[in-house]
């Protein structure tokens, strides 16, 4: 059985960036894969505005799957963090959050030459201290959610129960950038926010694993998304096709881990 199965145990799911690329494609998968979860809340910056395309695209899912729930978030935007918490605590009551994926990202192109402070900060604020603060927003939807169980019950880990997916890059890793691959993509602001984004999920994993949270980081592949570009190998249907099946897997054993799109371990 596909790891993907077990959304159909899950009562709410939260897709951060989900106006297109990979947000998008998690939530039309997760509403027509077959193990739909009972809530899919997608958040996307200002559900108004946008480009006209993909808009329309999550706008259309939603129309045809009503358990779809399009929900505002800015991420870098603090008041916008705490306006999506109420209204998903209102939608989801005692259920709780079950599984909160921190996909949204940018990536601000800039090699040694080119790389300023601002350029930095503006990369290190969307990529890894925005899912800090989110995931510190909603921890009290988390907790209510773990405190119920879950499939596996008290003490086990698992999306059913909840859990926090950070997703990040394997052009983080920081023992992955030497050698032949050093030498591509030789990215400053979005190399360093990965990587932080990594610690950030580390340390997460350790402060949340008393409530029964788990938390992890995933690489979704190279994939032809804005972000990804033309000449990624990768679809978007066949990188969240094999991301939900192992983030739907996921047990206590990969609490605090670094994962590939296919399951195996990615060093840090
Ligand atoms: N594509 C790849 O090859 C690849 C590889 C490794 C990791 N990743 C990671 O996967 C995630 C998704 O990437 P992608 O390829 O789907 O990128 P993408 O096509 O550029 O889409 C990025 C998404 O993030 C949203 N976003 C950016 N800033 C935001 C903000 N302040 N508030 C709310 N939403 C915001 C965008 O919303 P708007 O439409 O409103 O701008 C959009 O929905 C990123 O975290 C990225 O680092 C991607």
């Amino acid at each position: 059985m596909s790891g993907a199965m077990h959304f159909r145990n899950c009562g709410a799911v939260l897709v951060t960036g989900a106006s297109r690329g990979l947000g998008l494609q998690l939530v039309h998968r997760l509403a027509s894969g077959g193990f739909s979860p009972g809530k899919i809340i997608a958040t996307r910056k200002d559900p108004r505005a946008g480009a006209p395309a993909s808009a329309q695209q999550l706008q259309e899912l939603a129309e045809k799957h009503p358990n779809i729930h399009i929900i505002s978030l800015d991420v870098v935007n603090q008041e916008s963090i705490e306006r999506c918490v109420e209204q998903v605590g209102q939608l989801v009551q005692e259920e709780g959050l079950n599984c909160l994926i921190n996909n949204a990202g940018i990536n601000v192109v800039a090699d040694f030459q080119t790389a300023t402070a601002e350029m930095m900060i503006e990369n290190f604020h969307t990529n890894a201290v925005a899912p800090l603060m989110i995931t510190k927003a909603f921890l009290p939807l988390l907790k209510r959610a773990a405190s119920r169980g879950g499939a596996g019950g008290a003490g086990s880990m698992s999306i059913q129960r909840a859990a926090v997916i950070n997703m990040t890059s394997s052009l983080g890793s920081v023992e992955l950038n030497w050698g032949e691959q050093a030498n591509n993509f030789k990215w400053y602001p979005y190399r360093t926010s990965t990587s932080a984004l990594n610690m950030v999920s580390r340390c997460m994993a350790v402060d949340l694993q008393p409530d029964g949270i788990l938390c992890m980081a995933v690489h979704p592949g190279w994939v032809r998304t804005d972000m990804g570009g033309s000449e990624a190998p990768l679809s978007p249907e066949e990188s969240i096709s094999s991301l939900l099946s192992v983030i739907g897997g996921l047990t206590e054993k990969d609490h605090g881990s670094f994962l590939n799109f296919t399951g195996e371990i990615l060093p840090w």
